[in-house]
């Protein structure tokens, strides 16, 4: 999060938004943050109906400006009623301040109140900084990979020949794990001397993946991602992608088939997945 003294970090309101006023705004809100085209955009009447049927539609507030909004609908997953979390957005000018954060803290509370006990969505594995939200920050857990999930050709992917392969989120919004996040208490042990059954080959930054190794069985081990996928020059960038993004969907659907968890994200210089074994499902 960037450093601001309190005084000067922006005072953030949130509220749920209702009307068909509030919903009309999150569309061009995709278009500023995601650049999406427009078949690509969830239209207002699709938030309107959801918020009125039991989705949670939060937008939070800086001088009356919309900063940012996160939006669920009620959804089946494992058998069970679940919020699916399909938009998480924050302006570009106001990112790094918090207010993701805050929207999904919000969420959690909306959910709880509703009687829920987990929320899910889905993000792109090679985000890094949306991994370290979504696992280290907010306590999320993951067992599923959704390959090439939404099509390639869409504005959804990283480049038009790159799967849109995705990470199924669960986060159980009860449980202490996500209860000592919200309090601010984090993991911490030594993440980087674990096994890795995914690590890049060379020092550089724009190193390819050495290859994966499916043969582990620590009880923990470590995938490594790129910090910055969107730091890469242009010419390099799509091979470099396709070769990370091939290599974690090989370590992440085989160790998941061996009732392996992602249950913490270390982000540093180096950023690692960190992948824990567990006794039942
Ligand atoms: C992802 C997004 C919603 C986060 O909102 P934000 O207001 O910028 O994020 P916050 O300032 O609240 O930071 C929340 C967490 O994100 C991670 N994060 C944010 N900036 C980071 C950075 N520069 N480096 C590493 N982690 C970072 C951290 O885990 C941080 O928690 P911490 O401050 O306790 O360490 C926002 O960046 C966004 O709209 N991005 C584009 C759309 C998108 O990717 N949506 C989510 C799809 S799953």
């Amino acid at each position: 999060m960037k450093a601001l003294s309190p005084d000067r970090r922006p005072r953030v309101r949130i509220r749920e938004l209702t009307s068909i006023e509030d919903c009309r705004r999150l569309p061009d809100t995709q278009v500023l943050v995601w650049g999406h085209a427009e078949r690509d955009l969830t239209p207002a009447h699709q938030y309107r109906i959801s918020a009125q049927m039991g989705g949670i539609l939060l937008g939070a507030f800086i001088k009356g400006e919309l900063a940012g909004f996160v939006y669920s609908f009620p959804a089946i997953f494992n058998g069970k009623l679940v919020q699916h979390s399909h938009h998480l957005a924050v302006l570009p000018k106001f990112q790094g301040y918090g207010i993701g954060k805050a929207l999904k803290w919000a969420q959690r509370d909306w959910a709880i109140r509703r009687g829920y006990s987990r929320v899910t969505w889905t993000f792109d594995p090679l985000q890094a900084k949306n991994a370290n939200l979504n696992f280290h920050t907010l306590g999320g857990i993951c067992r599923t990979y959704l390959p090439n999930f939404y099509g390639t050709g869409s504005a959804l992917n990283l480049g038009p020949k790159i799967p849109t392969d995705r990470l199924l989120m669960e986060w159980p919004v009860r449980e202490k794990r996500v209860e000592r996040r919200r309090r601010g208490c984090l993991e911490s042990y030594e993440q980087t001397s674990l096994p890795k059954a995914l690590e890049k080959k060379t020092d550089s930054p724009d190193s390819q993946p050495l290859g994966p190794r499916l043969k582990l069985r620590n009880r923990r081990i470590l995938a490594e991602v790129p910090p910055n996928i969107r730091g890469w020059g242009e010419r390099k960038r799509l091979d470099l992608i396709a070769a990370w993004q091939a290599d974690l969907r090989r370590v992440l659907t085989h160790y998941f088939g061996q009732d392996y968890t992602i249950s913490d994200f270390h982000f540093g210089d180096r950023c690692f997945y960190v992948l824990e074994r567990r006794r039942s499902r």
